[in-house]
């Protein structure tokens, strides 16, 4: 796999850089304040790199998922402007990505600049399933330079434009944010120090079903909470009012939970459930056995008793992996169970990942020193399908 350093000398070329500058977005359309810029810190020291290096520097990126035409509303101008302030230096920007303003605005650079294209996505041929109408726009993205870096690991696992197509037209190399990120994820599936604990959180049982199939062989211990958790308690037996459900999943969740305790796995659930009437911040909070949640309530966080069992099962881990919050962590009356995981992880010895997009926001709104951590990853799916043993479409092309 070539590094950036096998690319030869950057001066005076144009370098298009994919990364992953898909960050939260708060505010009226025109003043979008952006609520957490971790992925475009992330995205900084690469981008250094080739600026230090004389490159002409193009970055490509995506914003939440337009339709594959220009929305205002996912515009990429108010990330622009905050890598502009990261780096300390002025940063272009171009009203379109392959078209007039692209064209001049990386025309216009001069070695050691920077520009960002407008939101990918914007273009059909970005994320089209047809690879002649995806190759026909990465052969217009790949016009604007001379060389491509991949480094944006949170797409790394969509087969799109401007993650795998562009890459087989231009020399190619990984940036150090991809480079860091799949040397740890490596860690974590040869051979890890065990014992190996798996947190597990998030809406959907449905978006994790890999993910726990591939752990129940891997894993020593798996711990499940947040809103998925309540299809495995409902699969149990147990009543779960209005809290989130999957009933079409409930089946899996029955096997698993069986196949957990063939492969003497342990598989841990919440004893304890902080419950409310309503998904409202102010709505309020009691605390329930998880197996008594009543009919006209719905669960939002796990209970401080399954907090305190958690962190006893992260404590003497050697390892461990999480992805998901465990409660609706945005509210402060429901945060508890995530902080107590995230503090777990603090204490741990070993190596310690929160994977992804809402498990790495969550540990930054909490207050959490992102040090104290062994790695916060920048991709939530792309981290999964890693874990699972899914080819990366954006690692593989690279090879
Ligand atoms: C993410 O936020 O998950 C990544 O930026 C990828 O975005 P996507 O899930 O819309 O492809
Ligand atoms: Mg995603």
């Amino acid at each position: 796999m070539k590094l950036i350093d096998d690319l030869g000398d950057l001066r005076g070329k144009r370098v298009l850089v994919r990364s992953d500058l898909n960050v939260p977005l708060d505010g009226p359309e025109g003043d979008k304040r952006i609520t957490d810029d971790g992925r475009i810190r992330a995205s900084v020291p690469t981008i250094r790199r080739l600026v230090d290096a004389g490159a002409r520097v193009v970055v490509t990126a995506h914003l939440g998922r337009p339709e594959g035409a220009p929305d205002p509303a996912y515009t990429l101008a108010p990330v622009a402007t905050r890598l502009g302030e990261l780096l300390g230096q002025d940063v272009a920007f171009a009203t379109d990505t392959v078209g007039e303003s692209a064209s001049v605005t990386v025309a216009g650079l001069a070695d050691g600049q920077v520009a960002v294209l407008e939101n990918v996505r914007f273009n059909a041929g970005e994320t089209s399933k047809d690879d002649a109408e995806r190759g026909a726009f990465a052969d217009q993205l790949a016009e604007l330079a001379d060389a491509f870096v991949s480094d944006g690991f949170g797409v790394v696992h969509r087969k799109q434009a401007s993650v795998y197509d562009v890459a087989q037209r231009l020399p190619s190399a990984m940036g150090g944010l991809v480079a860091a990120e799949i040397d740890v994820l490596r860690r974590l599936t040869e051979d890890p120090d065990r014992p190996y604990a798996v947190v597990l959180g998030g809406s959907k049982v449905s978006d994790k079903l890999g993910v726990i199939d591939a752990l129940l062989g891997k894993a020593d211990r798996l711990l499940i909470g947040g809103g998925m958790v309540f299809t495995f308690l409902k699969a149990q037996g147990h009543e779960v009012g209005k809290s989130l459900l999957e009933e079409d999943q409930l089946d899996i969740c029955r096997e698993y939970l069986r196949r957990a305790e063939e492969a003497g796995v342990d598989l841990v659930l919440p004893t304890d459930v902080v419950v409310a009437p309503e998904f409202k911040a102010d709505s309020p909070p009691t605390v329930v056995p998880a197996d008594r949640i009543p009919a006209d309530q719905l669960g939002l966080d796990i209970g401080p008793e399954s907090g305190k069992a958690f962190a006893a099962a992260l404590a003497d881990a050697r390892t461990v992996f999480w992805n998901g919050p465990m409660g609706v962590f945005e509210f402060d009356a429901f945060s508890a169970g995530t902080r107590a995981v995230a503090q777990a992880l603090v204490d741990a010895d070993g190596l310690t990942v929160v994977g992804g997009g809402d498990s790495a926001a969550a540990v930054r709104r909490l207050g959490f020193d992102e040090n104290a951590f062994g790695h916060i990853s920048t991709g939530g799916g792309a981290s999964l399908e890693y874990l699972e043993g899914k080819p990366l479409p954006g690692i593989d092309v690279l090879s």
